[in-house]
């Protein structure tokens, strides 16, 4: 189900006064996945894309946070603005984006970083640093020349929110929330406690 415009402007709103107080890695989110039965694990990525289908992020499927999401499409993700006092929590299903869309973000990524895709083994054993640097070398000979393609193992994610909260920080921990969650295709916003 598509976020409203309302939500869209909110978080676009919080995520510009976190950039102009100097927030160091505002697109950054802590995302939280599960195998579905009760191990839930957390860790920061970078949100690429926002529009009304969600948040936009890419990893590799083969991954921890990758495999789990195979497991269980579903996922929660917090962003911590702590310059600004603010903190915007999400949690809905996940999906992967189109080829088409992983592709083109893909070509954006600067050359050191897609060779980087294809030689780590994202979140599995590495003997050393030695074997990770002979993998780069290798697919840097094998794209000698050419474009380096996206590897299939590597794309993005759609995380589409049922429930969006914004936390303001205020004055005796008396803070602002909003929650919008989502019920049979309307959007609700409510106040909550701090
Ligand atoms: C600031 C920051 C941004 C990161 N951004 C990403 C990202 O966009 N995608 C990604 O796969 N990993 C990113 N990482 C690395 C992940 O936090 C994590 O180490 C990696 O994805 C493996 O996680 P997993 O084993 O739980 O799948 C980032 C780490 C930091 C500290």
């Amino acid at each position: 189900m598509a976020l409203s415009s309302e939500i869209i402007q909110e978080f676009n709103r919080a995520f510009k006064k976190a950039r102009v107080s100097g927030e160091a890695e505002p697109t950054a989110m802590v995302l939280a996945t599960s195998d579905g039965k009760g191990l839930v694990t957390s860790r920061t990525v970078l949100l690429k894309a926002l529009d009304e289908d969600g948040f936009v992020f890419f990893t590799n499927t083969e991954s921890g946070k990758g495999r789990q999401l195979q497991q269980c499409p579903r996922a929660a993700a917090t962003f911590l603005w702590k310059a600004s006092g603010c903190q915007v929590q999400l949690v809905g299903p996940v999906s992967q984006v189109s080829d088409e869309a992983a592709d083109a973000y893909f070509s954006t990524r600067d050359r050191g970083s897609q060779v980087g895709a294809w030689a780590s083994d994202q979140s599995r054993p590495l003997a050393s640093r030695e074997a990770l640097m002979q993998r780069v070398a290798e697919v840097e000979s094998r794209y000698d020349g050419i474009e380096v393609p996206r590897p299939p193992h590597w794309t993005g994610f759609v995380l589409s929110p049922e429930s969006v909260e914004f936390w303001t920080q205020r004055e005796f921990r008396l803070h602002d929330r909003f929650l919008y969650t989502l019920h049979a295709g309307q959007w609700k916003k409510q106040r909550l406690n701090p």
